[in-house]
C-alpha cells in the first residue's frame, strides 16, 4: 500500500533516471508529481525523458515542464556527462504521455496546497522551479512535510567548478533563495552533497548486476539503465576517475524514502554568489563562526554497499511488478 507521497523535481539525467526507477519500483512510494528542469540537458529534453520513463515505469502523475532557464545566469548543460539526449547511450521511444500544462513552479504549489503537511519533496536538479514556486507561495516550507536535496559540495571538491557542484552551479541564486526560505522550516531540508553521494561508487560489478536485471526482469527500463550507465562510466573514465561512476541522485532518493543508508548532521550552509573563483560553492560553517542556527541536515556516514544492495533489490522486485511492455 502506497504511503509516502513524493514530489520530484529533477533533470533526467542518468542518475535521475535510476532514482525515478527506484521510486517507481518501491512498494511504499506514491509519486505525486514530476517536474523536469533544465540542467543535465535542456528542459525540452529532460521533460521528454521524464515522460518516456514515467510511461515505461507505469507512473501515473502530472509531469510538468520546468523553467526554460536559470534565474540569473545563462543556462549550461552537461551532455558530456549524460549524453546528448541526457540518458547516455540509451535510445528512448517517442513519448506517449502528455505533459501537464502547468509550469513547474505552479505544480509545486498546487500539489503542496492540495496535501498540506504530506508531501516529501525531492530536488535532484537545479533549484529554479522551487525558487519560482516560493515566489507564488512563500508558505511552501510549511506546506511540505520535508525537503531532500541532492546538491552542493561540503568539505569536498566540486564536480563542476573546483568548488561547486552541478545542481547548485547551474542556478546558484535559486539554491540560495531556497536555503533562505527554508531556514526555520519545521523540518530542516536534508542536503545530500558530494561528500555523501561520491561515497557511492558504481564499479563493473555493479554494472554487471544491472545487466542481470535486464535478464531477470525483462523490463525495458533495465536495458535503458544499462545503456545509460555505460555512458556514465565512460565519462568518469575520461574525467580521470577510472572505470566507475559516481551515482548521486539515487542515494539521496533512497534516504528520503527510507531514512536509511546514511546519518545526518545539522549545519549552517549558504551559497556563494559573488566569488570570482568560487561562485556556486556551498559554504558550510562547521565551527559556528557565523553564529547562525543550522539550516540544513547534511548527509554523512554513507553505507554505500548496503545502499547499492537495497537499490538493486528494489529494482529487481519492483520492475517485475510495474513492468508494462517488454
Ligand atoms: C548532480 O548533477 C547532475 O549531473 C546529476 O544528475 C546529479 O543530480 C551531481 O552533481
Ligand atoms: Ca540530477
Amino acid at each position: 500500500m502506497a504511503s509516502i507521497p513524493l514530489l520530484v523535481d529533477f533533470d533526467p539525467g542518468i542518475d535521475d533516471a535510476i532514482a525515478l526507477s527506484y521510486l517507481a519500483a518501491h512498494p511504499e512510494v506514491e509519486i505525486a508529481g514530476l517536474i523536469a528542469t533544465g540542467g543535465n540537458v535542456e528542459v525540452g529534453l529532460v521533460h521528454r525523458n521524464a515522460l518516456v520513463l514515467a510511461e515505461l515505469l507505469g507512473i501515473d502523475a502530472p509531469i510538468a515542464r520546468g523553467a526554460e532557464r536559470p534565474l540569473v545566469q545563462e543556462p549550461m548543460y552537461a551532455d558530456d556527462t549524460h549524453g546528448p539526449s541526457g540518458i547516455g547511450h540509451a535510445k528512448l521511444p517517442e513519448p506517449i504521455l502528455a505533459g501537464d500544462p502547468r509550469s513547474g513552479a505552479q505544480l509545486w504549489v498546487d500539489l503542496a496546497r492540495a496535501r498540506p503537511g504530506e508531501l516529501v519533496a525531492l530536488v535532484l536538479g537545479p533549484h529554479t522551479n522551487l525558487a519560482l514556486a516560493l515566489e507564488i507561495e512563500p508558505e511552501l516550507p510549511r506546506l511540505l512535510k520535508r525537503l531532500h536535496i541532492m546538491g552542493g559540495a561540503i568539505n569536498h571538491r566540486g564536480n563542476t567548478g573546483p568548488t561547486s557542484e552541478w545542481n547548485i552551479a547551474v542556478d546558484p541564486e535559486a539554491a540560495q533563495r531556497v536555503l533562505v526560505a527554508f531556514t526555520g522550516a519545521p523540518q530542516r531540508p536534508v542536503l545530500g552533497s558530494l561528500e555523501a553521494t561520491e561515497a557511492v561508487r558504481f564499479t563493473q560489478d555493479t554494472l554487471d548486476r544491472f545487466v542481470a536485471l535486464v535478464e531477470t526482469t525483462g523490463h525495458p527500463v533495465a536495458q535503458i539503465l544499462v545503456d545509460a550507465l555505460r555512458f556514465y562510466f565512460e565519462f568518469h573514465e575520461a574525467d580521470g576517475f577510472g572505470w566507475m561512476a559516481h551515482v548521486h541522485d539515487p542515494l539521496v532518493t533512497a534516504h528520503a524514502v527510507t531514512g536509511d543508508f546514511a546519518a545526518t548532521r545539522p549545519l549552517a550552509v549558504d551559497v556563494e554568489l559573488a566569488g570570482t573563483l568560487t561562485r556556486g560553492q556551498t559554504v558550510g560553517d562547521e565551527l559556528g563562526r557565523w553564529g547562525r542556527e543550522p539550516n540544513v541536515e547534511v548527509l554523512t556516514d554513507v553505507r554505500a554497499a548496503e545502499f547499492i544492495g537495497h537499490l538493486l533489490e528494489t529494482l529487481q522486485n519492483g520492475l517485475v511488478r510495474t513492468g508494462r511492455r517488454g
